[in-house]
Formats: C-alpha cells, sequence, structure tokens
C-alpha cells in the first residue's frame, strides 16, 4: 500500500523546500516517489531546476514530479460540471440564503479537481509514496473539507439517491428554485459524486495519508499553525508531524542576532507545549536559498535522519460513538478549540459544529437520530457531545 504524505503551512513558511527534501531523500532510499504541486503559484520547476508540467516527469532516478493545474483537470473531465453547479444556484431570500450560504457557495471549487488528480495517480499504483506541496493553509483546508461537503451537498440536492428526497423536505419551505443539471451534467455529477466518496475515504486513512505542517517560530505564523491544527483534526485527518523552519543557528555570534534568538526560543518553547505529543523536526536558517538537490540534500542530511520519517508518525483518534445509560456519546478530539467561538447545532440528519469560520457536519447514524442533544463540553482538547 503506497503512502501519501502532504505538507500545509502558511505561504512562504518553507513548504515547498521542505516537501522536496522529502521527496528526494525517499527517492534516493530507493522508494519511487512521486512529488505533486496543487500550489497554484507552482516552484517545484524552480527548486529541482527542470521544467515541470502536468503529467509526471522523471528529476531524478527514483523520483518524479508534478504541477497540477485543476482548471485542466476540471475541464478535461468535468467541464458541464461547473455550468450546471452555476445554473443550480437558487435565487433565495436574505434569510434563508444566510442558511445556506456555505451549502451552496464553494469558491475555488477548482481545487478539488488537484485532489481527484492525486486520488487517480494513487490508485494507479505506482509509487511508493507521494508527496504533496500544499497551497498555503487557508485554501489547503478548504481543499481538506470540500469533499465532505460537497458530497454532503450532493446527498442532500441531488437525487442521486431516493433519501435525497426524504432529507430535502425539512428545507422545502425555503422556496427552492434549483435548475436541475441536464443529464450530461448529471452524469458527471454522479461520476464526481463517487470520486468524492473514496477520495474522502483515502485522505481520512490513517495508514495511508499524514498530514505534517510545517511552521516558523513566529507570532502570526505560530497561531495558524494551532488554528490549522484544530480544524484538521475537526475534519478528522491525521496530522502526524511539524515541522519548524528558520531556526536561527545558535553558533552565531553576532549581537543584531541576539533578541532574534531570544523570541524565537520562546516560541519555539509555545510549539513545543502545544505540539509536544507530535513530532517535531527543526530545520535551520541556511546562510542562502534552499535551491536544487544539494540544497535538499542540506536540509535531509541536517533534519530528517528520523528512520521512521515516512511512516505514520502517530494517530490521533476518530471520532466514537459510544453506547452510554440514557443514550450515546460522541467524542471529537478538537485541539486548541476556544469555547467562546463555538457553536453546536442540530439539523436532524446531521450535528454541525461550527468553529470560526469552519463547519463540519457529521451525519448521525440511524440509531441516534431519535435522541436529541442534552449536553455538550469542550474539555481536555475533546468535544463531548451527550444524545439522551
Ligand atoms: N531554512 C531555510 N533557510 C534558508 N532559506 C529557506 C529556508 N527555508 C526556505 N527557504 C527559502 O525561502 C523561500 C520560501 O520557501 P518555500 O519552500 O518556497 O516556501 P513555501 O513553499 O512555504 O512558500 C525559498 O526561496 C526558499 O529557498
Ligand atoms: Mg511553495
Amino acid at each position: 500500500m503506497g503512502r501519501i504524505i502532504i505538507f500545509t503551512g502558511k505561504g512562504g513558511v518553507g513548504k515547498t523546500s521542505t516537501a522536496a527534501a522529502h521527496a528526494v531523500k525517499a527517492a534516493k532510499g530507493g522508494k519511487k516517489t512521486l512529488i505533486v504541486s496543487t500550489d497554484m503559484a507552482h516552484n517545484l520547476s524552480d527548486i529541482f531546476e527542470k521544467k515541470i508540467k502536468e503529467e509526471p516527469v522523471e528529476v531524478i532516478n527514483n523520483l518524479y514530479a508534478l504541477e497540477i493545474d485543476p482548471n485542466h483537470e476540471m475541464d478535461k473531465h468535468y467541464g458541464s460540471i461547473s455550468k450546471a453547479f452555476k445554473n443550480m444556484i437558487p435565487n433565495l431570500d436574505e434569510e434563508s440564503s444566510e442558511s445556506l450560504e456555505d451549502i451552496v457557495v464553494f469558491p475555488g471549487i477548482e481545487e478539488l479537481f488537484s485532489l481527484i488528480k492525486i486520488k487517480e495517480l494513487y490508485d494507479k499504483n505506482i509509487y511508493d509514496l507521494i508527496i504533496v506541496d500544499c497551497a498555503p493553509t487557508g485554501e489547503t483546508l478548504s481543499l481538506l473539507k470540500f469533499p465532505e461537503l460537497l458530497s454532503w451537498y450532493m446527498e442532500k440536492l441531488f437525487p442521486i439517491e431516493k433519501i435525497a428526497l426524504k432529507v430535502l423536505r425539512p428545507i422545502s419551505k425555503i422556496a427552492f428554485k434549483l435548475e436541475m443539471p441536464d443529464e450530461i451534467a448529471m452524469n458527471d455529477v454522479e461520476k464526481l459524486y463517487v470520486k468524492l466518496g473514496s477520495l474522502q475515504e483515502l485522505l481520512k486513512n490513517k495508514d495511508v495519508c499524514s498530514i505534517r505542517i510545517v511552521t516558523i517560530p513566529e507570532k502570526m505564523v505560530v497561531e495558524e499553525s494551532k488554528r490549522s491544527y484544530m480544524y484538521l483534526n475537526l475534519y478528522n485527518f491525521n496530522v502526524d508531524g511539524l515541522y519548524i523552519n528558520r531556526i536561527i543557528p545558535q553558533d552565531i555570534e553576532n549581537s543584531f542576532f541576539d533578541k532574534w534568538k531570544q523570541l524565537q526560543n520562546d516560541y519555539l518553547d509555545e510549539l513545543n507545549c502545544v505540539f509536544g505529543s507530535i513530532p517535531t523536526y527543526k530545520i535551520k536558517w541556511y546562510e542562502v536559498d534552499i535551491n536544487g538537490i544539494e540544497g535538499l540534500d542540506r536540509i535531509a542530511k541536517d533534519s530528517l535522519t528520523d528512520e521512521h520519517l515516512f511512516e505514520v508518525l502517530k494517530t490521533t483518534p476518530n471520532e466514537t460513538f459510544e453506547k452510554i445509560e440514557n443514550g450515546y456519546r460522541l467524542e471529537i478530539y478538537i485541539p486548541f478549540a476556544d469555547k467562546t467561538d463555538f457553536d453546536l447545532l442540530e439539523s436532524g440528519t446531521d450535528i454541525i459544529i461550527k468553529i470560526g469560520n469552519f463547519k463540519r457536519n457529521i451525519p448521525i447514524p440511524n440509531v441516534i437520530r431519535k435522541y436529541s442533544i442534552s449536553s455538550a463540553k469542550l474539555e481536555d482538547e475533546k468535544l463531548s457531545i451527550i444524545f439522551e
């Protein structure tokens, strides 16, 4: 079974360099490796000093690279869908459109097609390891939550399965004026729907897919890393590694850096506190840009010496439904979630967890639907919801 390791983090922190260093190390260690960039601002070509396009090219022995163009992917396979989606967005009054906004609007849906392409490559079973160099965090997160959001959406709105009609009823008081897609689009939608299901399964398969966060010891970036860690856990992806890049070497004797070193140490301490349970790798600030195989080799030799680097480094617990005396308990691991920024809603078929701008629908198993939420608490990085 092949492995997929996805690198994510804020723009400029060193995702591409870190991902590429892993790719080079894996290839040199004998793994047939593919590095894929889904960032529209591709720079694998720069770092490998070779022209890289929409189909894998060999950069060194055992190492292939690919820059995905999601628009190209979308047009190629699902041209009729985007049109259908646009037609489907109903004209709603303000109130109903608010409650439906997250369901209906998918900015950046093209990005999803990068993931589908990765799934297709994975299924071909050519590579031992696929390394994904992702777009900056915000986009990555929407990329990761899309499959779930979209398949939920499709289940509710498309008459693919009979249940869809039943589910539609509670919201049908809203005057839906849906223009249903034509047959060609419908087939594409169905195809996409099936793909999304298996894509989700793949990305959430903790034996296959690891997500690794790249950060630097700086206030804003540390904050964002914590947030994305929380969201990734909310969606049940397995984050099993943290990379702290651009650490000023201690042996630099220049008073200009004294204060900077102190500041970095404070953020290193903070990162250690909050990510303490996740394997962490430190990468120093080099005196030059990281370029070419030699530069990548340096990172690998200095910081990526862990012999288990490409394995699953840690597994976070899945959400669990558990029978208790008068009903059921649902537990979800959500680190650093802030109670004040938190909302819990029930829709009959799903419970909806809202944190900040993120929202996840967790389908409630049939047996639990006749119970309702009696309490919920957020404690020890865990959300417990009691159904009675
Ligand atoms: N530890 C480091 N030391 C020196 N330069 C670095 C280091 N990490 C990254 N860089 C340089 O910083 C720039 C941004 O890195 P990159 O890996 O492209 O970040 P991202 O993919 O997150 O945007 C590149 O020019 C890269 O060579
Ligand atoms: Mg990059």
